[in-house]
């Protein structure tokens, strides 16, 4: 076993999550070199750990099934020949540990052999060291043997290579485990890292990246050609292959809206769900070529019917496959929200454009997320807050507040996460008032609620905060929260009518 491991294995060896871990190595409490980790200092926080300690990575399983919908974690085995390609590698390194053990039993015999001739020559001091010498080697090869010696964690490791392989991306130094039968470009995504794509089905060549070590597998014949030369050096498409091995790649991550391309393509519908509040849940699925890539919290323009179109933000993560999620508010006279009410179907088309927006989570930041969502605004934090959730933040506060209870459309989203993560806070707030029509003389009863949201939690102000909703709530409780002297930087805004 390795003796440093990334986070990512790390956490999963002892059953946590890697913020958990991330925590432990900004307190010092576990010791990192290069953003990875001892396998001494693991074991020192996790002395006890044990192949069915997983309990908090379970959890964090669930509540991503949960809010995912199950339609990403279907698959679970890797493909027969990528195991078979695992195993291999692992019954070879058995078989050297196996030929390593025989030469130090025959060292062994030998040193046996060297204190018995000592013994024979030697005055009676040094023969009663040379025995206690060998009844101390006799001891320590025999507690060796012990079936409790062994390392657990080097137990977990090995199973945890057969069932995922972990990939390194350059010049990022992002990681994640590919498990199952994803492809590179599908467990990246899972992981929410932005790598560069396109079609997803090997036709457009965007996902093009270098393999610097380790070993891949095409699971995917591609249309897209790739030169000799560069398959000489080692390129393949991240849509089309799988990790057979631990992976080191170089591949380029989106780092800023900038960096995704504008994209045209034509979704199909596969549900619409009215909620309370009038609203309704939008469900599209893009082709199995082309997907869109966006960044979570960004929005697109729809067009239904082929004429009424109106600009929505995304509800859903890049993580989250093919779906594209909308929540939408009925409207009445409103054109594209009445085509969407009373005429949309299962299997409709929607033509999506975009993306835009500038609504997205600053990732490299350390701090602790706020959200505050009022009313519609849930949409694009759900988007930032299952994203953050794929990048297992540390520490997430999400505050919904609603005109009324109904505005409050997916509170039990909202709960189910609360009930299941330790690092998720929720809490929900009615304002009693139309939030997209705050007078002067409600602003201070806003105001009043957000002096009881900063009242309740210290932290907030040393946090990051995340606003959506209608102008005028969002627009007041910015001015809020840069009096408070949040700097501009650490207060993001998306006005959603
Ligand atoms: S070839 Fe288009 S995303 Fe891979």
């Amino acid at each position: 076993m390795n003796a440093l491991l990334t986070v990512t294995r790390a956490a999963r060896l002892v059953g946590v999550t890697r913020a958990v871990l991330q925590k432990k190595i900004q307190s010092g409490e576990m010791i990192s070199f290069d953003g990875k980790v001892t396998v001494e200092s693991l074991l020192a926080c996790y002395p006890d750990a044990q192949l069915e300690d997983n309990a908090e990575f379970t959890r964090l399983e669930k509540i991503r099934e949960l809010a995912f919908g199950k339609r990403v974690f279907e698959r679970a085995l890797p493909d027969v020949e990528v195991l078979a390609s695992r195993l291999a590698e692992l019954s070879k390194i058995l078989a050297d540990n196996q030929e390593q053990v025989s030469q130090f039993n025959k060292l062994l015999n030998k040193l046996w052999d060297k204190l018995d001739a000592i013994k024979e020559q030697a005055n009676a001091d040094t023969r009663l060291m040379a025995e206690n010498l060998k009844l101390w080697i006799k001891n320590e090869v025999e507690s060796a043997m012990e079936p409790g010696f062994s390392n657990p964690l080097a137990i977990r490791d090995n199973m945890l290579r057969v069932m995922a392989a972990q990939v390194t991306v350059l010049p990022s130094k992002h990681d994640f485990l590919v498990e199952g039968q994803d492809t590179l470009l599908e467990a990246a995504m899972r992981s929410g890292i932005p790598l560069s794509y396109g079609c997803s089905g090997g036709n457009c060549g965007l996902c093009k990246a270098k393999i610097v070590s380790g070993q891949v597998k095409k699971t995917l014949n591609h249309d897209f050609v790739i030169s000799e030369t560069e398959k000489s050096q080692g390129y393949v498409l991240l849509c089309s292959n799988t990790a057979v091995s631990d992976v080191v790649l170089e591949a380029p991550v989106a780092g800023s809206v900038q960096d995704i391309p504008f994209q045209q393509l034509s979704a199909r519908v596969k549900k619409t769900e009215e909620f309370a509040g009038d609203m309704l849940l939008l469900h599209l699925q893009t082709p199995r070529t082309q997907r869109l890539r966006f960044l979570a919290g960004q929005s697109v323009s729809l067009r239904v019917g082929g004429a009424f179109s109106a600009e929505l933000p995304i509800a859903s993560c890049p993580c989250d496959d093919r779906n594209l999620l909308f929540h939408l508010r009925r409207q009445p006279g409103n054109l594209f929200s009445d085509y969407v009410f009373d005429h949309l179907k299962c299997n409709d088309s929607v033509e999506v454009e975009g993306p835009q927006g500038e609504f997205i989570l600053h990732e490299k930041s350390p701090r602790a997320l706020y959200f505050i969502a009022f009313d519609g605004g849930f949409a694009p934090i759900k988007s930032l807050i299952e994203h953050a959730l794929s990048l297992d933040a540390q520490s997430i506060h999400l505050h919904w507040i609603g005109s009324s209870r109904e505005a409050i459309y997916l509170h039990n989203v909202a709960r189910a996460w609360d009930d299941a993560l330790d690092n998720f806070h929720y809490l929900e707030h009615v304002a009693g008032f139309d939030l997209r029509a705050v007078t002067a003389k409600r602003e201070e009863n806003l105001m009043s609620q957000f002096r009881e949201i900063v009242g309740g939690d210290a932290g907030l102000v040393q946090g990051d905060v995340y606003l959506a909703g209608p102008a005028s709530a969002v627009l007041l409780a910015e001015q809020f929260f840069l009096a408070l002297g949040l700097p501009k930087t650490r207060v993001s805004v998306a006005v959603i009518n």
